[in-house]
This record gives structure tokens, sequence and C-alpha cells, in this order.
């Protein structure tokens, strides 16, 4: 499906990203991994390489412009091209209210906002009509999470963002839109939870499991294909149907 096209996914060394990266590969896309730790995009890159894709990994921290800025240009450097830019690092530390200091909001705000202002803005310039770019909003963008205040804002943002900057990509044929997971089991969502959490967890999702990366990776596909062409600023909600209570 996207055979000689380049695709950049952000937190890519594992859990969702990783995913999507893979789900890519699959289809014949050629990706840079990228992910804040050099060594965990190396491995990232050395597995899709042998599957018939060239890869990279890039290290980027993407709340640092100038680290955008070169995940970009390096890009540029190695496949001549970008088609598809996902948005997907993010980070969501729990902390009270009461106890979340400024460093705390900035911090959230940082790596899931601002990264895609950063992203997004280095990466229009190279990219030619019929790219597209698809952000990792979250549920939090429509319910509200105790413990996540700063994140539920950023991922609200994060959806607020996607319509306004559709309206000045759709001129050029370029497409943003979102997907909003569940819960999804990944590293950072799950691997430090007991199993009670998890059944608490799963007790509130209609399919009666929780998602994969693979269940987000194949909403970015469609998003990423010819597929969506006429779909524009849209956050699609991908979570077994927990926020239809
Ligand atoms: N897992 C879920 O239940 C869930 C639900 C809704 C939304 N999401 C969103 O999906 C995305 C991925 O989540 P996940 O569960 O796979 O997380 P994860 O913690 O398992 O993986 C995130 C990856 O992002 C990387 N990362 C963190 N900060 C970074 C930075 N500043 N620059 C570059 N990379 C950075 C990490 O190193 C890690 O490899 C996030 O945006 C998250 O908010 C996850």
């Amino acid at each position: 499906m996207f055979k000689n096209k380049t695709a950049i996914i952000t937190g890519a060394g594992q859990g969702i990203g990783y995913g999507i990266a893979l789900a890519l590969v699959k289809e014949g896309c050629n990706v840079v991994v990228s992910d804040i730790n050099q060594a965990t995009c190396d491995k990232a890159a050395q597995d899709f390489s042998g599957m018939g894709v060239r890869a990279l990994g890039i290290k980027c921290d993407v709340s640092n412009k100038a680290e955008v800025d070169n995940l970009v240009a390096k890009t540029i450097e190695n496949f001549g091209q970008l088609d598809i830019l996902v948005n997907n690092a993010g980070i969501y530390p729990f902390k009270p209210f009461g106890q979340m200091i400024e460093a705390d909001w900035d911090r959230v705000m940082d790596v899931n906002l601002k990264s895609i202002f950063l992203c997004s803005q280095a990466s229009i310039n190279a990219m030619k009509a019929g790219s597209k770019i698809i952000n990792i909003s979250s549920i939090a963008a429509f319910v509200g999470f105790e413990g996540l205040t700063h994140y539920c804002a950023s991922k609200g943002g994060v959806s607020s963002f996607t319509r306004a900057l559709a309206l000045e990509l759709a001129p050029k044929k370029i497409n943003i839109n979102a997907v909003a997971p569940g819960a999804v089991d990944t590293p950072g969502a799950t691997g430090s939870s007991s199993e009670e959490v998890k059944k608490q967890t799963v007790a509130a999702i209609p399919l009666g499991r929780m998602g994969l990366a693979e269940d987000i990776a194949n909403a970015v596909v469609f998003l990423a294909s010819e597929k969506a062409d006429y779909i524009v600023g849209q956050t699609i909600i991908v979570d077994g149907g927990w926020t239809l209570r």
C-alpha cells in the first residue's frame, strides 16, 4: 500500500508507536523510527530492516525544536521524501491536581502538545500533495481521568490542533487527522499495573478486552492511505466502546 513512501513515527521504540511502525512496514512503507533514546531507535530499526523496507532509527526528544528539525532534515537526507508523519510520542504521569507542580504541567504539555506543533511545522514544507499527518490523541480528549488533568488538557489540545491545522493544510492536499485510543496494553500503560487494576480496566470496556497496539495501528494505516483522502481534521475513537457509556 505504501511502496516507495517514507514515514516518520515518533515514540516508536515500544508500545503503540512500535505497533504503528510495524503495521506501516508490513504495508511496504520505509520508516524512520524515532524515540528519545538512540539504542531503542536502533533496535526498532534493526527489527524492521529485515522486512523488505528501509528503516532508520533517529533519536529525537519531540519537545526539543533542534532535535525535531534534525529528525526531519535527516529523513530527507536519507530518503529524499516524507509522506507520512505519525505524532505518537506521549507521556501520562499520574499526579493528583493538588500535588501537581508547574514542571509536571509543562513537561506533559511539551511532550504531548508542543511536540505536535514542532513536528508538524518541521514536516509540512517537505511534504507533497497526498501526504498525511496522523496525531495520536486519546479518549482523555473527551472524558476526564482523575490524576491526569494535564494529560487530558494536552490531548484535548491535540484534537483541537488537528481541526485547526486541517483547515490550513487542506488547500495543499495534505490531510491531518487524529486517532484517540482507549485503554491499550503497552509497556507504558500496563507495564506496572496489577492484575486487579487490569481487571477493573477491562470491566469498563464493552468489548471485554484491552486494545492492542495493532488495533490503533490499523486505524493509522487507514488514515495514512488514499482511502482516507476525503477525511479532514477528524479524531477517530478506537476504544472498544469505552466512551459509549
Ligand atoms: N496505552 C494507552 O492506553 C493509551 C491510551 C490513549 C492514548 N495513548 C497515547 O498513545 C501514545 C503512545 O502511548 P504508549 O501507551 O504506547 O506509551 P509507552 O510509554 O509504552 O511508549 C511511548 C514511547 O514514547 C517515547 N517517548 C516518551 N517521551 C518522549 C519524548 N519526549 N520524545 C520522544 N519519544 C518519547 C518513550 O520512550 C516510549 O518509547 C501516547 O501519545 C499516549 O498518550 C495511549
